[in-house]
């Protein structure tokens, strides 16, 4: 008899579309394979949806804010039903970019340096900090988002006005920016899985950039590395995934400039469309989009 699969999508980040868009495209995989599926949004709902559908496993597509950072992992917990990819706490660690940097930096893991911001220092200040610690131009971001929102590349000229865009936010992360290649890695359950190259067309690997087909973002699979640079790179993702007790599924983002890798932080909840960089990864690896998801479920139900 096929799983019983829930499938959480939406929510309430950012990342809301993308996530749809996940849980649709993994639905219609399982669905298509004879499993029983229904899709959830982690609202009021919820328990009502486990309750009467009964699920065997919880496809967790969200991502973004109370999707991927352990708030309704800590929710799934109380259901006592094996819920996809990491636990609350490596989920909660991955999710905020000052703390996983902190551990990077603790397991020797390089990262581009960096300083979160409060809002408190005067501008004055600000400058003197940043061109004595960083220099620019600086990559200025927020600490717990995704896909790329909000994330900027600043030179003094635009700094103050970025910042006052993302004032809501309280604090963000300040950051020494990094030329050079973007390159991501897979790890599935404690194994290196594979690498991807990307090569935006924009400034950046921006959100249109990772989602607009017209930006022609290029993929590059296998990526151009001899064999102990590709291995290093994934060796340092495993280190990162392991540091920080993901689990299943992961995808470090890395900058490789002058022969060093730069790693920028690590996802516990990837895009998972048959087009997102693990599915290709993966492909790539001979793992049909169907494999993958099933081996994700199989993950899971391991984990309790
Ligand atoms: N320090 C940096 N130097 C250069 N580019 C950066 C830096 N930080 C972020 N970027 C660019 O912004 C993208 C998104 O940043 P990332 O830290 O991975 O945040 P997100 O969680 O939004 O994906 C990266 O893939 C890269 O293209
Ligand atoms: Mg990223």
């Amino acid at each position: 008899m096929k799983k019983k699969v829930l499938i959480l999508s939406g929510g309430i980040s950012k990342e809301r579309l993308i996530s749809l868009d996940t849980g649709l495209q993994v639905a219609k995989e399982l669905k298509k394979n004879g499993y029983r599926t229904k899709i959830s949004e982690p609202d009021k709902n919820l328990k009502k949806n486990i309750k009467i559908f009964k699920p065997d496993v919880i496809f967790n597509a969200l991502h973004g804010q109370f999707g991927e950072d352990g708030y309704i992992q800590s929710i799934l917990e109380r259901f006592k039903v094996p819920y996809t990819h990491s636990g609350v706490i490596a989920s909660a660690i991955a999710m905020d970019k000052e703390v996983s940097k902190k551990i990077f930096i603790k397991h020797k893991i390089n990262t581009p340096k960096f300083f979160v911001y409060h809002y408190d220092i005067d501008k004055f200040n600000l400058i003197k900090k940043i061109n004595k610690e960083l220099s620019f131009p600086v990559v200025v971001k927020p600490l717990n988002e995704g896909s790329s929102v909000n994330v900027n590349i600043c030179n003094k000229k635009n700094l103050f006005k970025i910042l006052n865009l993302l004032k809501n936010y309280k604090r963000v992360m300040i950051e020494e920016f990094i030329a050079g290649r973007e390159i991501q890695v897979a790890i599935m359950g404690n194994k290196k899985l594979g690498a991807i190259e990307l090569k935006p067309k924009r400034k950046f690997y921006d959100y249109e950039a990772k989602y607009n087909r017209n930006a022609k973002t290029e993929h590059i699979i296998p990526v151009e590395l001899n064999k102990s640079k590709l291995d290093e790179i994934m060796s340092i993702a495993l280190k990162a995934h392991k540091a920080i007790g993901c689990m299943g599924i992961t995808r470090s983002d890395f900058k490789f400039h002058k022969n060093k890798f730069y790693l920028l932080e690590i996802n516990t909840q990837p895009g998972m469309t048959k087009l997102s960089l693990v599915p290709e990864i993966a492909a790539y690896k001979g793992i049909s989009f169907l494999k993958l998801i099933q081996w994700i479920l199989k993950d899971a139900s391991k984990k309790k």
